[in-house]
């Protein structure tokens, strides 16, 4: 059989098994609804947490950069490709999240890969949560570090795999700070005092919690009061920082000017366009200085978890804007869609992106959503409730 040949056997069995995943297609501004055809849909699938992927200021930015400094820069950073304003990105990220530098990549997904096998050798070892992203776990695949995975926030299991790990030079525990598909929130501080107590380092992808979380959108962190307390720092400039594109590593000036000299993802690859650096950087100033962006989303994520829970639904218990509605089997694709006919977006997530059993509507709440927006994805839950009760 040829390469195509079994190609195309797989693509049929997976046809006929899962379906074949089919991308919605979109158009217009991306914001609290989203145009797809001729439908207008409410949107809770985004990670547009604070609203900005629309906002005026952010978008003008990146005209005004693409206007004074083109759309591109053809080289890497380390060619000529780096400009004032990736510095300037760079000072308000570490700012942002109280490092003491940062550096940016293309993506997060570029910023996991190119972390661990900068920082780590065949002596250390790597402590992962078993729902970490799938960055981090390929990150960690392409280190030479041996790779020890405990259960999802298992404690117990992580320091039973710390204890054993005595004769490994360095060890570094890593974990999302916000998982992303159930939506709950690292252990920070019993995460730190494990590795204080082991004498390793922590790193946190804070993808989720960068400019969600905390009062001043520090992150996990400071969400727990815990200032300087992570070694290693990721996250994406595509979530609630303006929803872009662009990832970074914040840390200590040695994490990151390591990365600098030797993180492959940061030297190979193209440098990040002025304009996106210009609209992360608005869209950072913004999310700093504008704290009630995130009572908004606060309040907006606290009334849908509520009404959710009174009209029946199981929703994982949590606080983050991301709402997992447990509907097992084939139910989350039925109610996903009845909702998508009402114009309300939220995905079903199935196996093998959450484990047989453990189906679930993804609802991502925005500042931006307005109450009747909520209003109308909580009477579009109730009415799937009420047929799922009558069947
Ligand atoms: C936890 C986590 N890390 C990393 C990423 C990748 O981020 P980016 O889109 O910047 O590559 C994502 C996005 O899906 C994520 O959820």
């Amino acid at each position: 059989m040829t390469l195509l040949d079994r190609l195309r056997t797989d693509l049929d069995v997976r046809r006929e098994t899962t379906g074949l995943r089919r991308d919605l297609v979109a158009s217009g501004i991306q914001g609290p609804t989203l145009r797809v055809g001729r439908e207008i849909l409410v949107n809770f699938a985004s990670n547009d947490y604070l609203g900005l992927a629309a906002d005026p200021e952010v978008l003008e930015s990146a005209q005004r950069a693409l206007r004074d400094q083109g759309l591109g820069v053809t080289a890497g950073r380390v060619l000529c490709g780096t400009r004032e304003i990736h510095g300037e990105l760079e000072a308000a990220i570490a700012e942002l999240v109280r490092a003491e530098d940062a550096v940016l990549y293309g993506s997060c997904f570029d910023a996991n890969l190119g972390t661990f096998d900068a920082l780590l050798g065949p002596d250390d070892a790597v402590f992962s949560d078993a729902l970490n992203h799938a960055s981090l776990i390929d990150g960690i695949r392409l280190s030479s570090a041996r790779r020890s995975v405990f259960g999802h926030a298992d404690l117990d299991e992580l320091a039973r795999r710390l204890a054993a790990s005595a004769d490994a030079r360095h060890r570094l525990i890593v974990t999302d700070g916000v998982f992303s598909m159930d939506g709950d929130i690292a252990a920070l501080p019993q995460l730190s005092e494990l590795a204080d107590h082991y004498d390793a380092a922590l790193m946190v992808d804070d993808s989720h919690a960068t400019g969600v979380l905390g009062t001043t959108g520090a992150g996990t962190s400071e969400s727990y009061g815990l200032d300087g307390r992570v070694d290693v720092l990721t996250g994406t400039l595509g979530k609630a920082l303006g929803g872009g594109a662009g990832g970074f590593v914040a840390g200590s000036h040695a994490v990151v000017e390591t990365l600098r000299q030797v993180s492959r993802p940061y030297i190979f690859t193209n440098a990040m366009a002025p304009p996106l650096a210009a609209a992360a950087l608005t869209a950072i100033r913004i999310a700093r200085g504008r704290p009630e962006l995130r009572e908004r989303l606060a309040a907006n994520t606290a009334w849908l978890r509520r009404t959710l829970l009174d009209l029946g639904y199981d929703v994982l218990p949590g606080e983050h804007p991301i709402i997992p509605v447990m509907l097992r089997g084939s139910l989350a694709r039925e109610v996903a869609a009845a909702l998508r006919r009402e114009g309300v977006l939220a995905f079903a997530l199935s196996y093998p992106v959450v484990p047989v059993g453990e189906e679930r509507i993804r609802v991502q709440v925005s500042a931006s959503h307005t109450t009747e927006q909520l209003e109308l994805a909580a009477a579009a839950f109730g009415r799937a409730h009420a047929v799922m009760a009558g069947a």
